[in-house]
């Protein structure tokens, strides 16, 4: 390793979230919740160069396991994304995220008329996914098209 480059510590018990699209840490991190504030370590790379995608960002998360739906957030602004769980300084497991085909009551539709919407009898929202780097989503009850932007405001604004 060449000494100007920043080697970016090793964690010893936790979750590395590597490949993520660059620019979208952040997201992640809002996605799951953390603040920075809870005390145990967190590791944020921004931008680092990556052989598949040119530029990636990476998140590392001491003491944390993911939960199912928490993952399935990820994918959706991550659909890149390969979860990393580490135990002992060890990778013991490594998946590659993986996009559901249908997205049930994460997101809201953006058609404010849409039957989702309706105040008196409002029912679950539903997208299909039609495609997935990046994520674009069809509302199976008006058609209206979520692009990334609307999906990245909504899952980092709620949580
Ligand atoms: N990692 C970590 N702490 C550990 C072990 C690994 O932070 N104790 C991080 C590495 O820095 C890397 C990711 O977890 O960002 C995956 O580690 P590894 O599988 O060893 O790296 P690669 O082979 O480069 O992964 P890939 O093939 O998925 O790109
Ligand atoms: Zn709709």
């Amino acid at each position: 390793m060449e000494k100007h480059e920043l080697k970016v510590q090793k964690i010893k018990e936790g979750t590395v979230i590597d490949h993520i699209p660059a620019g979208h840490a952040l997201s992640v991190l809002k996605i799951l919740g953390i603040t920075g504030r809870e005390g145990f370590i967190v590791t944020i790379a921004c931008n680092v160069p990556s052989k598949k995608y040119g530029k990636k960002d990476i998140v590392k998360i001491e003491g944390k396991e993911l939960k199912v739906e928490e993952v399935n957030k990820i994918a959706l602004i991550a659909p890149t994304a390969t979860i990393n769980i580490i135990k002992n300084y060890n990778v013991v497991e490594k998946y590659k995220i993986s996009v559901p085909k249908e997205i049930v009551n994460i997101l809201k539709c953006t058609n404010p008329s849409c039957i989702t919407r309706s105040e008196r009898e409002p029912i679950t929202s539903k997208f299909k996914v039609i495609s997935e780097k990046p994520v674009r989503l069809r509302c199976v009850f008006c058609n209206n098209i979520l692009e990334l932007e609307d999906i990245e405001k909504q899952v980092s604004e709620k949580y």
